[in-house]
């Protein structure tokens, strides 16, 4: 059974307290939190105001996916803003490794995510040190886009490097899951999905969720 992680960067931001609620009482696994910078991304979603927020309510871990540059700045506010697995992109991080030691040195898991263009074999000598890899289905920015095809068969890919290197590594996708998008990625290997606006702007988040669920 997949992870479901809901990206609550599509939810209700004036209604945070009912929305994270709506998570917590769901069978969702994780909250996927969305932190944009407007230099590693076109976009600002929110900071750690807003996700200590989101943490005083969730009764389930933070999955905090990191569109940032220099993130090592921002690793130790990540653990005090309670997350407890932070993903950073391969193409912001020159010193991938240090970042990954770094964020495993404040007790929590550590991950990183692929840019749609990014080839799967640039993490060949860093995946056993990884808890999860992230592959983007779109660009990274915003919710609502349409799916890459591309992110398919990288699964695939992802996972054969995997389990060649004997690696525990979890493949998480990002960006336009949907129940036919989400059965494929799964099919193709993936362990987490992350899903926006496939969950909240559907008329039941609760039963969507409970489709993602039960692909
Ligand atoms: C995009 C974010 C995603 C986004 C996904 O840059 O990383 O997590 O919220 O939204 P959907 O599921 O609507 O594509
Ligand atoms: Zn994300």
């Amino acid at each position: 059974m997949a992870i479901i992680s809901p990206s609550v960067l599509a939810c209700d931001f004036a209604n945070i307290q009912s929305e994270v609620e709506m998570i917590n009482n769901s069978n969702a696994d994780w909250f996927h939190i969305d932190i944009m910078d407007g230099v590693f991304v076109p976009n600002i979603s929110f900071g750690f105001p807003v996700m200590k927020a989101i943490a005083k309510h969730a009764t389930k871990p933070l999955d905090v996916h990191l569109m940032i540059v220099n993130p090592d700045n921002y690793i130790e506010d990540c653990k005090k803003a309670g997350a407890e697995w932070v993903t950073v992109h391969y193409e912001a991080c020159p010193h991938l490794h240090r970042t990954i030691q770094l964020i495993k040195s404040h007790g929590m898991k550590a991950g990183v995510a692929l840019n749609p263009h990014t080839p799967v074999s640039v993490l060949e000598e860093i995946i056993t040190d990884l808890d999860l890899v992230l592959i983007m289905s779109v660009n990274p920015g915003f919710g609502g886009q349409s799916f890459i095809e591309g992110a398919i068969p990288k699964v695939a890919k992802l996972k054969q490097l995997i389990t060649e290197k004997g690696a525990s590594t979890l493949i998480e996708i990002d960006g336009g899951v949907n129940d036919k998008t989400g059965k494929q990625l799964l099919e193709a290997g993936a362990d987490a999905l992350v899903a926006g606006s496939y969950v909240f702007k559907s008329e039941n988040p609760t039963a969507t969720i409970d489709i993602l669920k039960a692909l």
